[in-house]
């Protein structure tokens, strides 16, 4: 990469990110910001918008900050002033990183960009598939949550603060946010990703279902 400011910004999410949790570090960036040039490559964007808000976009995400999601945008915002990116640039990115996340998919998104479209694609093909399901887990485990009960039933219907709040088993995350994805993917690239992923994770499911009653 010939970019100077892409290099800095690797250098900078590399080392803020060196203690985060499994499903949220440097190998998650990395995935997202791949993911995201190589959807890029079939839509009319710009490229170093789209680098930036991929390596920044987790830089630091609210639910580790004790739900406060003005920590991410401000630290990215002081590291690209601090490298003297373009102002418009800077406006750019920061949109990107306060809109992209999912929330419960309930609550409207205040931006729309091709930019944001891409990186938020980029983000959503890392939920899903095998690592989708591996991150999962991981997060659930982090946050010592079950991995399933049977008597508590997913919330489709939830409110964003609904649910930052829940603490619901691990096997819920699938109803509520990741089978969800699919029908909510920005590009054509990432529809057809998309719809790969989600087979793999409904077969898993019901594999787990299965496994659960004995059955196999
Ligand atoms: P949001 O869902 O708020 O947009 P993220 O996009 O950062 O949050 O979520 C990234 C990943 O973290 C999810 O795809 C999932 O793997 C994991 N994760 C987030 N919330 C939960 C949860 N409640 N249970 C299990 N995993 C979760
Ligand atoms: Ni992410």
């Amino acid at each position: 990469m010939e970019n100077p400011i892409i290099e800095k910004t690797i250098a900078f999410a590399k080392a803020t990110l060196e203690n985060a949790e499994g499903g949220h570090d440097w190998f998650h960036v990395e995935r997202v910001y791949k993911n995201a040039l190589l959807i890029a490559k079939g839509e009319d964007v710009d490229t170093t918008i789209i680098a930036l808000g991929a390596l920044l976009h987790d830089i630091a995400d609210s639910k580790f900050y004790q739900g406060d999601e003005s920590v991410g945008p401000r630290m990215a915002s002081e590291f690209l002033l601090r490298h003297n990116v373009d102002s418009a640039v800077i406006e750019h990115v920061l949109q990107i990183i306060k809109n992209i996340s999912f929330k419960g998919g309930n609550k409207k998104q205040a931006f729309s960009s091709l930019e944001l479209d891409v990186v938020q694609d980029a983000d959503r093909l890392d939920a899903l598939g095998a690592i989708g399901i591996a991150r999962t887990f991981n997060y659930g485990g982090f946050k010592n949550r079950k991995i399933y009960d049977p008597s508590i039933t997913p919330q489709l219907d939830m409110t964003p603060e609904e649910y930052k709040a829940s603490t619901a088993p691990t096997i819920n995350h699938f109803y509520e946010k990741l089978l969800l994805l699919k029908d909510r993917m920005n590009t054509k690239t990432g529809k057809r990703l998309a719809q790969k992923r989600h087979q793999y994770m409904v077969a898993f499911l019901d594999q787990f279902y299965a496994e659960w009653e004995g059955e196999v």
